[in-house]
């Protein structure tokens, strides 16, 4: 086995390090806009030189408010498939029930985390950020998909948050601290999420073919093509809410594929590198950890 993860053991340790939402964000507290919000390895905003200092910060922030929606995004078709495979395993393994539940539930939590942190975003920013969507709409083609392939993004995505906190401590001292936060309180329960969608996905997996692992992995290339799309489109309506936020228009020409670049890595890129989703890609199929890694460079 490549791993040592249990459903007991996973559990037991989700219990230990659970919060609540007031532990991370009160819901009238406010965020501290004369900071940057997100992590420079991220956001990639400080590195764009035909903007100043504070135009560089106002994109930072609206990065930011990308991250809390497109997570309101992720999380919303996590959640379904999290009650799906919960639904037949109630009358199994007690403590694999009760963990797969207690996933579900520190996703729906999070949701309303990352809604209390957009409220608070909207509350303080000058002008309206606008978003890709609806969230419902991104669910339902994601969930179109076969659930291995739904299951390996997932678990791309559980992975990434492991990286984006490690991002964010290493190379931020300025964050706004309610930020830094919620970075680290999503990280802290993903930690176990990741564990627990490794064993899903290896139940998923188990008595495929090649061919069926295949198709799988085509269906993640699906995926990922299309959220791809939804990047490139939300990079365009960041610009847009830039120009307004500062009074004048920016140079889109290479701001806009540079940004659309950053999510790549942020959404994608950094998940599909991380080496435990490279390795239960190894577990599953030599041939399957290939082709992702041969696709990485496109999301770094
Ligand atoms: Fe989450
Ligand atoms: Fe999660």
């Amino acid at each position: 086995m490549y791993h040592d993860f249990n459903y007991e053991t996973a559990l037991a340790s989700s219990l230990r390090a659970q919060w609540q939402l007031d532990d991370v964000l009160g819901a009238n507290q406010e965020l501290d806009f004369s900071r940057n919000f997100m992590p420079e390895s991220l956001a990639r905003t400080a590195a764009i030189e035909s903007l100043n200092p504070f135009e560089q910060r106002i994109l930072n922030q609206i990065s930011a408010h990308q991250y809390l929606t497109i997570f309101g995004i992720v999380e919303e078709f996590i959640l379904p498939f999290l009650v799906d495979h919960a639904r037949p395993a109630l009358r199994g393994d007690d403590y694999r029930i009760r963990a797969l539940l207690n996933f579900a539930t520190e996703e729906a939590k999070h949701i309303h985390l990352f809604k209390r942190f957009h409220d608070a975003f909207v509350r303080g920013f000058p002008v309206p950020c606008w978003t890709i969507g609806p969230s419902e709409a991104i669910g339902v083609k994601v969930l179109s998909h076969d659930p291995l392939a739904v299951g390996l993004v997932i678990l791309m995505i559980e992975w990434m948050t492991q990286q984006h906190y490690l991002g964010s401590i290493r190379d931020d001292g300025d964050l706004d601290p309610l930020f830094k936060s919620l970075m680290k309180h999503h990280w802290m329960e993903e930690a176990q999420h990741a564990k627990l969608d490794t064993l899903i996905v290896d139940a998923l997996a188990e008595g495929r073919s090649e061919f069926e692992i295949d198709q799988a992995i085509d269906d993640v290339f699906e995926i990922a093509t299309f959220l791809d799309e939804g990047f490139k489109m939300q990079a365009g309506l960041n610009l847009d809410a830039l120009e307004q936020a500062i009074g004048r228009t920016v140079d889109r020409d290479s701001i806009l594929p540079q940004q659309h670049q950053a999510a790549r890595w942020t959404y994608l890129g950094s998940g599909m590198v991380h080496e435990r989703f490279e390795a239960t890609l190894k577990a599953m199929s030599p041939r399957a950890a290939r082709r992702i890694a041969e696709a990485a460079p496109i999301f770094a």
